[in-house]
């Protein structure tokens, strides 16, 4: 009998909830640290992706290039892999539900917590003729894009670690106050994928946003200057191949090709003993072309399909709209709203 009860938890696939903001650019580090993951984990997991258009309003956009960077974001990330007969993909903008939880939320959330994140510090100096209200209830929002899935685990970089944080502390809380209403979330840190490093200054994450452009490169980059940017990396003056301190150049470099390849750093380090910086970083050069040629061909075909795009978004939006209104509705239920 217990065993009944237990084996369909046991047998319940995980399910997966991460988000990308579309910004226009999406760079190797985007693809090699998150994009590459989604993919991966497609197969083992029930695995729920969007575009956090929402999120992005937070710094103000350009109405026309704001449609199509989340069109193209959209478009690419099926190019990359993003498979809609497996995973719900959707924009997150199409789903009302999540700007409803996330005012729900902002109501369960402390001045004292949000006033706390470092990204809102960071960014509202950045922005500091623009500091909104949505970029200080930015994390609650994130809060209700995980927890309307009841997700078991959020694949996310360190710079959102803080962020599920606070989305675990705000579903406690609720769980507290009204009985279990949330599923409280695991960060998900990939065992595969590189943090990549810019290439011009490696102690660095690479980003799009630096002025050199030769620090970052995009997925949709051409050939020409994907090998460009590889010429023009940062090395150091010992002239080997190989991991080690004060090397970030070179590791960073390692990392890359070990994550294009599937090959270890060791496998590399014997591969180019004896030879120099030139020939590796024409190596590396050439295996990030290769692994990017697929999907920078698919993206073009996508995005001419128009019809075909706008069909998987919708298909999408309506799953997410679905699965995410029982938990606002269970939600709202508890704090004694009125039902229409
Ligand atoms: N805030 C995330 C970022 O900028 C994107 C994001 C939005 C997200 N909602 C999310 C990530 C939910 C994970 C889970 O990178």
């Amino acid at each position: 009998m217990a065993e009944q009860i237990t084996a369909p938890e046991a047998e319940r696939k995980k399910t997966i909830f991460s988000a990308i903001q579309p910004s226009g650019t999406i760079t190797l580090g985007n693809y090699l640290g998150a994009l590459s993951n989604w993919v991966r984990l497609q197969d083992e997991y029930r695995c729920i992706y969007a575009v956090a258009d929402l999120h992005a309003i937070t710094v103000r956009q350009d109405p026309k290039a704001f449609k199509q960077n989340i069109l193209n974001a959209y478009a690419l990330f099926l190019a990359c892999g993003v498979d809609t007969d497996k995973s719900i993909f959707f924009i997150q903008s199409h789903v009302p539900t999540h700007a409803q939880m996330a005012w729900v939320l902002n109501c369960y959330t402390q001045f004292g917590e949000l006033s706390r994140m470092t990204q809102f510090k960071d960014k509202s100096q950045k922005h500091a003729d623009n500091v909104n209200a949505g970029l200080f209830a930015y994390p609650s929002l994130m809060a209700a894009d995980i927890l309307l899935y009841q997700a078991d685990l959020v694949p996310i970089g360190a710079d959102q670690k803080q962020h599920l944080e606070l989305a675990r502390n705000i579903a406690e809380r609720f769980n507290g106050v009204y009985g279990n209403t949330f599923r409280i979330p695991d960060g998900y840190i990939p065992t595969v994928g590189a943090r990549v490093m810019s290439l011009q200054d490696p102690t660095r994450k690479m980003s799009k946003s630096d002025e050199n452009v030769n620090a970052w490169v995009a997925v949709l980059d051409k050939p020409e200057v994907i090998m460009k940017k590889f010429k023009r990396a940062v090395t150091d003056s010992e002239a080997r191949v190989c991991v080690g301190e004060g090397k970030e150049g070179i590791n960073n470099l390692i990392g890359i090709l070990s994550a294009v390849t599937g090959k270890t750093a060791e496998e590399i380090t014997l591969e180019f003993e004896g030879r120099g910086y030139g020939d590796f970083k024409t190596a590396v050069g050439e295996a990030v072309v290769e692994r990017l040629r697929p999907i920078r061909e698919r993206f073009d075909e996508l995005i001419g399909e128009r019809a075909y795009l706008e069909e998987q978004y919708r298909k999408g939006a309506e799953t997410a709209q679905m699965i995410s209104q029982r938990t606002l509705d269970k939600a709202m239920k508890k704090i004694g709203f009125l039902p229409r």
